[in-house]
């Protein structure tokens, strides 16, 4: 399904595939750690595509949480997913900030705690697929996204976290990656 969506398959995912990869495997184990009954298997999903909307063939708003979700809704996929798509990483602050809050509305938010699960895989995968702290991907992501005149426009994962993400007590991030099994991805290229 993603393949058709970008048109021109794996190497034009290239980019943002190892990042993904982290993120899946990062839910993967959460949702190993977690009693998330009949959800788990959404929250896993949601995961591994909360970045399909960045497929150029799938680019409408230029948001990606909302083209995602918009073509993930296309495709029958389970309402749930779609949701958490939509509004992963503080997704509802940025689409407000990009004057798309009534496009975002058109997807109920999902619950808190299955979204925070989605949003910390998120906040703790670097660009290339390795573990870090909510911290540095944080610094990472206004890093890039920085212009130079110092102001700092809404683009990709780099919005705003949800509160409860914000929330995150320091230290948390890095304690639970120490204290993790699962190998993040270590490949030799990454997103910029
Ligand atoms: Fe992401």
């Amino acid at each position: 399904m993603v393949d058709e969506a970008v048109g021109d398959g794996p190497v034009r995912v290239g980019a943002r595939w190892s990042h993904v990869q982290g993120v899946g495997a990062a839910a993967d184990h959460l949702v190993s750690e977690l009693n998330l009954g009949d959800d788990a298997e959404a929250v896993r999903s949601a995961a591994w595509l909360h970045d399909v909307g960045y497929a150029p063939a799938l680019v409408q708003s230029g948001f990606h949480p909302i083209d995602g979700a918009r073509f993930l809704r296309s495709q029958q996929t389970p309402e749930l997913v779609v949701s958490l798509v939509a509004h992963h990483t503080g997704a509802e602050f940025e689409a407000r900030g990009r004057g798309l809050g009534a496009e975002l509305a058109v997807f109920d938010p999902p619950p808190q705690d299955l979204l925070d699960v989605v949003t910390f895989a998120d906040l703790t995968t670097g660009p290339d697929g390795a573990a870090v702290t909510v911290d540095e991907r944080l610094a990472e992501i206004l890093r890039r996204n920085a212009t130079p005149n110092g102001s700092r426009p809404p683009s990709g994962c780099g919005r705003s976290p949800s509160p409860a993400t914000r929330a995150t007590p320091p230290g948390f991030a890095s304690g639970w990656i120490g204290s993790t099994p699962w190998s993040p991805i270590r490949p030799s290229h990454g997103r910029r």
